[in-house]
C-alpha cells in the first residue's frame, strides 16, 4: 500500500465566524503529485494555510506521515518537513537571492536523498545563479517564482505545497515552472500543486481534488478524469 505523506481528515476551518473549509478530506501519497483545483475563493489557499499551521483547523485532523500535526505551531510543522511556496511568492525585496537561500537552508531529516543546497538550486535554476547577488525585488516575476521554489527546496521538505505557482507568469515561463515541478516529482518529492488551470494540473498530477465553496466536489485519479473526459466546468471559473 502507498504510504500516506499528508492527509486531511474531515477538516473544518473558519475565518472568524465564517466557515471556509467544510469536512475537507484528501490524501497525498508519498512521491505523488496531488492537484488541488477550484475557482477563486474555493478555499485552496486556506487548505495550504491550514496545512502549515497558519490557520487552525476547528475540526478534523491533519497528518504528516501518520502523525497528527493539527494543532502544532507553524515553526514546528516547518521543522517536521512541510514547505509552502505561497501564492504571490512573499519574497523579501531587500534581500538578495543568495541571502534568501542561506536563510531558508535546513539539513534534511533523513539522509536518504541528495539534499538540496543553494548550489543544487543554482544548478537547477541557472538564472538564479546569475542573479544571486541581486535584490529579490529586482527579479522578474518568473525569477521570483523560481526563488520562491528554491527557498522551499533548500529546507529539504518531505512535502512541498505550491500555491498557484503559474499565477501572473507568461506562458513560456509557466511551461518552465511546470517542467521543474514534474522533475521534482520524478525525484520522489511529494507535492500538492494548487492551480486554477485544470489542464495544467491534469497533465502532471496523479490525483486531483476539486474544491467548490470549501467542500471537496471531486476526488479522483487524474488518469481516470482524463479518460472519462469529466466536465469540471461547473466547479471551475471560465478562463
Ligand atoms: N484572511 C481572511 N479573512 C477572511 N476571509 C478570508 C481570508 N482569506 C480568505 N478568505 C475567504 O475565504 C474564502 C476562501 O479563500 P481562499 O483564499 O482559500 O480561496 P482560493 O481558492 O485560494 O482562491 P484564489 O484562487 O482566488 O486564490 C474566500 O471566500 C475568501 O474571501
Ligand atoms: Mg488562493
Amino acid at each position: 500500500m502507498a504510504t500516506e505523506a499528508l492527509a486531511f481528515d474531515s477538516v473544518d476551518a473558519y475565518y472568524g465566524e465564517s466557515l471556509v473549509l467544510h469536512r475537507v478530506s484528501f490524501v497525498l501519497e508519498e512521491g505523488a503529485l496531488l492537484g488541488l483545483i477550484g475557482r477563486n475563493g474555493a478555499g485552496k489557499s486556506t487548505c495550504m494555510n491550514v496545512a502549515v499551521g497558519l490557520l487552525p483547523a476547528r475540526q478534523g485532523a491533519i497528518r504528516l506521515y501518520g502523525e497528527p500535526i493539527t494543532q502544532l505551531p507553524p515553526e514546528t510543522i516547518a521543522a517536521r518537513g512541510i514547505a509552502l511556496v505561497p501564492q504571490a511568492r512573499r519574497i523579501f525585496k531587500s534581500l538578495t537571492v543568495a541571502e534568501h537561500l542561506l536563510i531558508a537552508a535546513q539539513a534534511p531529516r533523513e539522509p536518504t536523498h541528495e539534499p538540496w543546497t543553494p548550489e543544487t538550486v543554482y544548478a537547477a535554476f541557472p538564472r538564479l545563479h546569475e542573479r544571486r547577488k541581486h535584490f529579490a525585488g529586482s527579479l522578474s516575476g518568473g525569477e521570483q517564482q523560481m526563488l520562491a521554489i528554491g527557498r522551499a527546496l533548500v529546507s529539504n521538505p518531505r512535502v512541498l505545497l505550491m500555491d498557484e505557482p503559474s499565477e501572473g507568469l507568461a506562458p513560456q515561463i509557466v511551461a518552465d515552472v511546470m517542467k521543474t515541478i514534474s522533475q521534482l516529482k520524478d525525484q520522489g518529492l511529494s507535492i500538492v500543486l494548487v492551480e486554477q488551470n485544470a489542464k495544467l494540473v491534469l497533465d502532471i498530477a496523479d490525483d486531483v481534488v476539486v474544491l467548490n465553496t470549501g467542500r471537496v466536489a471531486v476526488r479522483e485519479r487524474a488518469e481516470a478524469l482524463q479518460k472519462t473526459g469529466v466536465d469540471l466546468s461547473e466547479h471551475l471559473g471560465v478562463f
